[in-house]
């Protein structure tokens, strides 16, 4: 997501003036243009320099992995800059302690998926609270072979407007064998295969229809373009708090 998040930058006329990267990578200390990234000459630096690489930011936008979050975000809040995270897999403790490091510093989006119709679709997926009770709601998520998260955060914050407007109190993650499905239960069934950038599936069923809704990712860009989104809205924010992609589409 970083390259793509900054070729995406560039094109929509977006300063670059800070990047970071894991310790490990063969690409610190090179510049982007070295690392074949773009035509900026604008240094790679460890999470170690994160307060040079910001210095001139306005707003951090980071696609990493928790671990990494929980040590760099308390760290760019501490500096007084603004957030845009994307990363997703958190456990509830690292999630509680970012919020705390965060939460009352400065203005910061979060949000498991940055795709402007996904959120539409969250907001779909509340209205769908009025199907009669007999109607199931079920979620597939197909993703490509190397993400490390399952289900996506996309999917799991789906199960959750779901479970909260139709009273689901448990999530099969998968059938095998004989297990036929109760009525307190949401389904969540992820695939992973190939490069596939993202697929969400809704399937509402009822004892005579179906109704199913899909958003397909064509490329990983439209995460960078939704992030890119949140990055304007949030330099725009002062006061301090973590907000989600439906404060930054509003009334749309
Ligand atoms: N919210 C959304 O819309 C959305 C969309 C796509 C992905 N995601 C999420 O974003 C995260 C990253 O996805 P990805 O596909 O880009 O994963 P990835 O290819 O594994 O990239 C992770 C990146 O984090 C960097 N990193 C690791 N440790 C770091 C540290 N301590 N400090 C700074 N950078 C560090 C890695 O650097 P190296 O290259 O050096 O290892 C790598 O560039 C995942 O959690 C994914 O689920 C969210």
């Amino acid at each position: 997501m970083g390259s793509t998040l900054i070729r995406e930058a560039i094109s929509r006329n977006f300063k670059i003036v800070g990047a970071v990267a894991a310790r490990e990578d063969p690409n610190i200390d090179k510049t982007l243009r070295e690392a074949g990234i773009c035509n900026l000459d604008v240094r790679i630096v460890d999470p170690s320099r994160i307060p040079e690489a910001v210095r001139d930011a306005d707003v951090y936008v980071s696609f990493t992995t928790p671990e990494a979050e929980v040590a760099n975000l308390p760290v760019v809040a501490d500096l007084g800059k603004k957030i845009v995270m994307g990363t997703t897999g958190f456990t509830d403790e690292q999630m509680r302690k970012i919020r705390d490091a965060v939460s009352s510093r400065v203005p910061a989006v979060f949000s498991p998926n940055y795709a402007i119709g996904v959120n539409i679709l969250f907001r779909l997926l509340r209205m769908m609270r009025m199907f009669p009770v007999e109607y199931d709601f079920s979620i597939v998520e197909i993703h490509h072979s190397g993400k490390r998260d399952a289900p996506s955060g996309t999917a799991k914050k789906m199960g959750e407007i779901i479970s909260d407007s139709r009273g689901y109190t448990k999530i099969v993650y998968g059938r095998e064998g004989l297990s036929a499905r109760k009525p307190d239960e949401l389904e969540i069934l992820a695939v992973r295969a190939g490069g596939v950038p993202g697929v969400h599936e809704i399937i509402i069923a009822g004892p005579y229809e179906m109704i199913r809704i899909e958003h397909t990712a064509f490329s990983r860009s439209v995460f960078a373009q939704g992030a890119l989104y949140a990055a304007e809205w949030v330099y725009k924010q002062e006061k301090p708090g973590i907000y989600s992609m439906d404060d930054v589409l509003g009334g749309i």
